[in-house]
């Protein structure tokens, strides 16, 4: 099976000029979405996670389905206004505009370790606010996994600090 062939591409979305790579196919096919999750696995050792953070909003699903694997927990990474209680913020950009993005203050025991999910790489800008949102709380990175890498965007200096990895490069 070849990710590629599942994941679709809507032009102008959600602005002229973007080509949206959209992993809603894969995700409701049951073999493309054991496979994403299989593959993930193999490059996230036991020993470096405590808890999956997903970055909304296809981060959620890849979070969840590793933490149910490796029987962790997962801790959301949402847009402004969307987290209850007491929340820290960081403010970033992505390839198409400006977002805010949030944590629960009490998302993390200190020092505990931390896998970042989401289902793309682009500009890195999201995957670094996030690191910052974590670090914030007081845990430690271990990682990023993504299922896809926008390459030409450069993501990968943004996140240079850490180690990650993405299953599908265009
Ligand atoms: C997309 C994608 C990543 C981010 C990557 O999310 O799911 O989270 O952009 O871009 P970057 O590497 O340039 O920061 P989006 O902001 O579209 O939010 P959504 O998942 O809630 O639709
Ligand atoms: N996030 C940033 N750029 C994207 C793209 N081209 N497709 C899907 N999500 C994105």
């Amino acid at each position: 099976m070849n990710l590629k062939d599942i994941i679709a591409e809507i032009p102008d979305f959600p602005k002229k000029g973007i080509l949206f790579r959209d992993i809603s196919p894969v995700l409701r096919d049951p073999a493309a979405l054991s496979l994403v999750v299989d593959e993930l696995a193999k490059v996230i050792h036991p020993s470096e996670v405590d808890v999956f953070a997903g970055i909304e909003s296809r981060g959620f699903p890849l979070a969840c389905a590793l933490a149910l694997r490796y029987n962790k927990g997962m801790i959301m990474i949402r847009k402004q206004g969307k987290l209850p209680g007491v929340t820290h913020k960081v403010s970033y950009n992505i390839e198409y505009g400006t977002a805010v993005m949030e944590i629960q203050a009490n998302a993390l025991k200190k020092g505990q370790k931390v896998y970042i999910c989401d289902d793309l790489l682009a500009t890195g800008g999201t995957a670094k606010a996030a690191a910052k949102l974590v670090e914030k709380v007081g845990g430690q990175v271990s990682g990023f996994v993504f299922i896809i890498e926008l390459t030409d965007l450069k993501g990968s200096k943004a996140i240079k600090d850490y180690k990650y990895n993405a299953l599908v490069k265009y």
